[in-house]
């Protein structure tokens, strides 16, 4: 029984347009998919909104609802996906491409996925540095792509007679940059864009373009894009949710099980030595130096985050933390990572683990896509503006208010989502205190 006041969230009506920069491989795993599972062809595995129960109350009250029936979720029905690319090829001719799946689970969702073709995108060169595309805007400022995506995204609302919209960026990844001074404000930004100022990346004109036009927000990459003031304080101004950065999928996945595993039984850490190979377009992307640097940062982040080694100095003061993606075409999506873990216990003395996993890369991200496409909007009808730090759970550098590090122990990552969900809904957040059954 609800014992709280519940948030009000308005229904799920209508269809739920599913903005995508970037129809590469990630996008049309999901996007094929999601047509898959609606036939009946596939099943959604790895999506928390799809397969996941959600306990209430006590463990002896016997009520696990799955998280779909519990809250209003967009019903996979009425997801209708577009997008913008770099390339014409339509969403079909991407899965092919993309060789994630088998060409013929591809062909029994051929129909609409070729109706997906891309419209032009926003691209500038230096922001990634090894795609070459064709199919883009090239008139006006920076702030005359912005008006272009803002009538992109006022079309296909109008011709898919969408209620509502959501934008996930599942583009390449861009080249690593700080916060300037362009970032700090919405004026600043704007004229930025009018001034066309070179600190503005696409993926921010995409990011502008969306919450100028209502749309919420989220990003699957690395790139810095909503992560500034500007963005955030349109975001918060025009009430939408936001959510970022770069899918947890893979190693770093691994990783944010393994570690917080390690430190709860206080075992000391001497170095974690990560390496890759992978042979897709974003492995050619992220053979860049700038493009890995973006990358290299989120990775990187997690370990310091869950360990702490200002509070155990003599565990963790001292370990040394290497990661390296290698493109190597032969292996295309399905990615191999290995991991080298050097830790030690009792006495100091060393035990190493081993981790090889001969991953899919865009087998785990497509989940995730769905998942915060279906939330993202969830928050939106409950009224939840700004960064969804519940959302973390999906995302390698969760976006967190200034000041705040980021969480990304998975698990308590999974508590925060499953507890927002009960706040959501008026229920008893669960501590996992577990007295009273012992009363
Ligand atoms: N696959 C994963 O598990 C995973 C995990 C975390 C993050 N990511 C990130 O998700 C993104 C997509 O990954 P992917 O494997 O699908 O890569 P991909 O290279 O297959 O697809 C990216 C697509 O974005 C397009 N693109 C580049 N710049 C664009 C722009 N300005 N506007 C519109 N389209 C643009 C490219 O042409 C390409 O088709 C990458 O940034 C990747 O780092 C992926």
């Amino acid at each position: 029984m609800p014992n709280q006041h519940p948030v009000k969230i308005a229904p799920a009506q209508g269809k739920l347009g599913v903005l995508i920069p970037g129809i590469g491989a990630v996008a049309t795993t999901f996007i094929a998919g999601l047509e898959a599972v609606k036939r009946g062809i596939g099943q959604p595995i790895g999506s928390l909104t799809q397969l996941a129960t959600i306990r209430l109350g006590k463990r002896t009250d016997n009520r696990s609802p799955q998280i779909k029936d519990f809250v209003p979720l967009a019903g996979l029905d009425d997801l209708v996906c577009g997008g913008w690319d770099i390339f014409e090829d339509s969403a079909y001719e991407a899965a092919m491409k993309a060789q994630v799946l088998e060409a013929s689970l591809i062909e029994q969702v051929r129909e609409p996925l070729s109706a997906i073709r891309p419209m032009q995108a926003v691209f500038d060169q230096e922001y990634v540095k090894r795609l070459h595309g064709t199919h883009v805007k090239t008139a006006g400022s920076k702030l005359d792509k912005a008006h272009a995506l803002m009538d992109d995204i006022a079309r296909f609302r109008r011709d898919n007679g969408c209620a509502r919209l959501v934008t996930i960026w599942c583009g390449s990844t861009e080249v690593f940059h700080r916060p300037a001074a362009v970032h700090q404000t919405l004026a600043a930004f704007e004229q930025g864009l009018r001034d066309n100022d070179p600190e503005i990346a696409p993926s921010q004109i995409y990011a502008y373009a969306s919450l100028m036009s209502g749309v919420p927000f989220a990003n699957g990459a690395p790139n810095l894009t909503h992560d500034i003031p500007a963005l955030l304080d349109l975001a918060r101004e025009r009430q939408l949710p936001v959510c970022g950065k770069d899918f947890k999928t893979g190693q770093t996945f691994m990783k944010t099980l393994l570690a917080p595993g390690l430190k709860a039984r206080m075992l000391g850490l001497n170095g974690w030595f990560s390496t890759n190979i992978l042979g897709n377009r974003d492995g050619e992307v992220l053979d860049d130096p700038g493009s890995f640097k973006s990358k290299e940062e989120t990775k990187l982040s997690v370990l310091d985050t869950i360990l702490q080694p200002q509070l155990y100095p003599g565990l963790y003061g001292k370990y040394f933390h290497s990661v390296r993606i290698n493109y190597y075409p032969p292996r295309g999506d399905s990615k191999e990572g290995w991991d080298n873990i050097d830790i030690f216990g009792w006495l100091g003395y060393p035990m190493q683990i081993k981790v090889d996993f001969l991953c899919r890369d865009s087998i785990l991200a497509a989940p995730i896509v769905l998942d915060l496409v279906l939330l993202l909007d969830l928050a939106q009808r409950a009224g939840m503006k700004g960064i969804q730090e519940w959302l973390s759970f999906y995302f390698k550098a969760p976006m967190t208010a200034p000041g705040l590090y980021a969480e990304h122990d998975i698990f308590i990552q999974l508590m925060k989502l499953k507890n927002t969900l009960r706040w959501m809904r008026g229920e008893d957040l669960i501590t996992h205190l577990g007295l009273e059954y012992y009363d």
